[in-house]
């Protein structure tokens, strides 16, 4: 098997089941026209962020890593009229292409995009009171994913789900040794995560036309 045939097989699903429209074709290419890096979800991967939201009926989203706001998209278009994403971006060039393509996109008025780093901006959610949130989506640098995660813990509501991005990397998660602060992160994460009583994890490991990489997803029981 040979990332073509994987970035084949995505564009065949994705052209029948995901359908990106116009406006998510935009933001994509808006966001590499503005030279930020395309590492934002595959299709596939908005889409299944997107259903995930739906099918727990979500009215509430955090994000934490908005890139050019292409997840936001698929998210907030998951909730209803009422619903919100807030999406945390400390690249101010990054925040300002999102906020072009949310617009483009007709979802800006469900979008709060913070500016700063997350983990500077997510006490001041706390404190505001913000939450809990329904679903949480952890994309940002790999290396604070522990920390993101007990916030995420904090701010999910019981039953609520929270989805790390990015910790399959290729295989490289299973380096005890690596020198790689992300690697690291994601190793920290997931032994927290498998000690943690409040949340029952997996991980999904997957292909595509992102390459070989994985999502862990974890509910909040109690
Ligand atoms: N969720 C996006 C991709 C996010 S890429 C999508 O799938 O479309 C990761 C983003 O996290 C980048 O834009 C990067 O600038 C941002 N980021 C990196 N470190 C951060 C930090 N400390 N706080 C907030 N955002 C951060
Ligand atoms: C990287 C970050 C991501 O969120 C991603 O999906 C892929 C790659 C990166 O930092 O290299
Ligand atoms: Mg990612």
């Amino acid at each position: 098997m040979t990332p073509e045939i994987w970035t084949a097989v995505d564009d065949y699903f994705g052209g029948l089941l995901v359908k990106e429209d116009a406006a998510l074709l935009a933001a994509v290419e808006a966001s590499a026209a503005a030279g930020l890096p395309p590492i934002q979800v595959s299709p596939a991967q908005g889409k299944f962020l997107h259903l995930l939201a739906r099918m727990i009926s979500a009215r509430s989203v955090l994000e934490i890593g908005t890139l050019g706001a292409y997840s936001t998209i698929w998210l907030a278009r998951a909730l209803p009229e009422d619903g919100r994403v807030v999406t945390l971006e400390v690249n101010p060039k990054h925040a300002e292409v999102s906020l072009r393509n949310l617009a483009r996109a007709g979802v800006a008025n469900k979008v709060d995009l913070r500016l700063g780093k997350a983990l500077e901006t997510l006490p001041q959610l706390a404190g505001e009171g913000r939450g809990p949130f329904d679903l949480i989506f952890i994309d940002a640098n790999k290396s604070d994913i522990p920390e993101y995660f007990a916030w995420a813990l904090k701010l999910a509501r019981l039953g609520g789900v929270i989805v790390s991005d990015n910790v399959v990397r290729k295989g490289a998660v299973l380096d005890a040794n690596s020198g790689d602060a992300d690697i690291q992160g994601v190793r920290r994460f997931a032994e927290m995560a498998g000690r943690e009583k409040r949340v029952s994890s997996t991980v999904l490991q997957n292909v595509g036309g992102k390459g070989y990489d994985g999502f862990a997803i974890s509910l909040v029981v109690e």
